[in-house]
This record gives structure tokens, sequence and C-alpha cells, in this order.
């Protein structure tokens, strides 16, 4: 049986990377899908899927996203908060506007998007699964990644404070900590040049256990998992999926 079926997902940062293989996952394991970007979808979207053009920062995209939700098929029953931006810079040279952006979008967004979905789950008495995209970097210091690092620090924290606040409501809210995923989001502090990047990427792959890259469908496969009820018994967690990178 496809373990996402009679479920109703809202997916951010879904036209690209984690998001995109997440919405395509889902949708192969019965969900429907209100996918949320900045970024419209470059290929056709499956069937099942409805895009809402928007950035998760702003407010009004998650009373959209909800609503709409609501009126196709019913409140949502997943929220995956893949959305993303990781810009580097030292901390003496950290901007307010740039700490604002990363922090905005790591952090504020995914949890008004919280916020906004565990109103609707307790407005219903419905049960829920809550997936946040947190990162290593939230867990391990990486030089230039002040904003990203505090942002995903803060989100997997949150993801704990949820966990404890909504379980007796049978709200499951978990984390997933990944490492080198080969997407777009690629970003380095003071690389221009494409092989500076590629050669500091290639060092930080071989810490990994598993001296490898991650793709994002591999990632997709645990989101589905704190998604569905085969993590019946899971809240709480920030599950390393990060091929030994931390290990
Ligand atoms: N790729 C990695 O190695 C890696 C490692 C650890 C954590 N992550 C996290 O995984 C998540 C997904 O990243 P990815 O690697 O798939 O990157 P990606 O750049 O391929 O995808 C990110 C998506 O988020 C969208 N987005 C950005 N800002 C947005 C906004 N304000 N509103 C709505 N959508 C917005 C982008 O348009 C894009 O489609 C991110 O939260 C990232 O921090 C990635």
């Amino acid at each position: 049986m496809p373990r996402l079926e009679n479920k109703i997902a809202i997916v951010t940062g879904a036209t690209s990377g984690i998001g995109k293989a997440t919405v395509e996952l889902f949708v192969e394991e019965g969900a429907r899908v209100v996918a949320l970007d900045v970024n419209a979808p470059s290929e056709p979207l499956p069937q099942g899927v409805h895009f809402i053009k928007g950035s998760v920062a702003d407010t009004a995209l998650w009373d959209q996203a909800i609503a709409d939700a609501q009126s196709k098929w019913g409140t949502p029953d997943v929220l995956v908060n893949a959305a993303g931006v990781s810009t580097g810079a030292l901390l003496h040279e950290l901007t307010d506007d740039d700490f604002d952006f990363v922090f905005g979008i790591n952090f504020r967004a995914p949890m008004k998007g919280m916020q906004a979905v565990i109103r609707a789950l307790l407005a219903e008495g419905k049960p829920g699964s809550i997936v946040n995209i947190s990162s290593v970097l939230g867990h391990v210091a990486l030089p230039a990644k002040t904003a990203y690092g505090v942002s995903k620090a803060g989100l997997s924290h949150l993801t704990a404070i949820a966990a404890k606040e909504y379980g007796e409501k049978g709200i499951r809210v978990n984390a997933i900590a990944p490492a080198m995923v080969r997407t777009a989001n690629r970003g380095y502090a003071g690389m221009t040049s494409s092989s500076e990047v590629t050669a500091r990427l290639d060092t930080l792959v071989d810490r990994t256990s598993l001296k490898r890259w991650g793709e994002p469908r591999e990632i997709a496969q645990s989101i589905l998992f704190l998604a569905s009820d085969d993590s019946s018994l899971v809240t709480g967690t920030v599950l390393k999926a990060d091929a030994g990178y931390t290990t």
C-alpha cells in the first residue's frame, strides 16, 4: 500500500533539489501535495500537485497554502519545510541584511509554516507530521556559515520544542540533517571560481564515511519515513542523513 495514501502534504522549496525530489516521491506514494516555491517549476508537475509561487517568508503564502489545501482536498497532514538559502560570510563581515535574509528563510519561515499547519490541525483535532530540513551545519561548526549554521541549529531546536508541545495531540515533529547533497545549494564564502568551490566541496565529501555525495532522492526517502506512519513512534529527533559526515 502506498505510504502516503489519503495524505495531504505541503512541501516548500518544491521546484529544486530535495524539495522537488520529495514532491515526486510523495506523489508516487499516494499523497496530494501543495508545492510552494519562489521559482516556478521548469517542467510540468505530476498530477496531484497544486503549485503556488511565492516566498515562504511571506505569511500570506501560508494562509493561501492552507486555504487551497482545505478547499481542494482537506487540512494538510504533512508539512515539509525544505526551502532554504545558503550564503557565506565570516562573522566580522556578515551584514544585517545577509543575516536577516538567511535567518528569515531558514528559520522564521519554517516556524511560520509550522504555526499555520499546527493551528489548522488543532482546530480539527487531526494528527500530523512535520519534517524540517535542517543541516549538519546546525551541529558542526563550519567557517563562514554563521547565519546558515545558527538558522539550522535554531530549526533543529525548534523541532524538539514543538515535538514536546504537540505530541499529546498526535502531531509529530522531526528534522533531517543532511550533508553534501548534490543540488543547486552550493555557495561558499569568498569563492568565486567554480574550480575553487569544487575543490572545497571535494574535501568535505572526503570527510563522509561513505565518501560520496548524497542524492536528493535519498534525502526524500528519509523525509518519507518521517512523514509517514512508518515512523509513528518517532518525534523530536534530528535524523542525520549525512553519509557519515558527523560520525
Ligand atoms: N544540498 C545540501 O548539501 C544540503 C545539506 C544540508 C541541508 N540542506 C538543506 O536542504 C534544503 C533544500 O536545499 P537544496 O539543497 O535542495 O537546495 P536547492 O537550492 O536545490 O533548493 C532550494 C529551493 O528552495 C527555494 N526557495 C529559496 N528561497 C525560498 C523562499 N523564500 N520561498 C520559497 N522557496 C524558496 C528555491 O527556489 C529552491 O527551489 C535547504 O533547507 C538546505 O539548507 C541542503
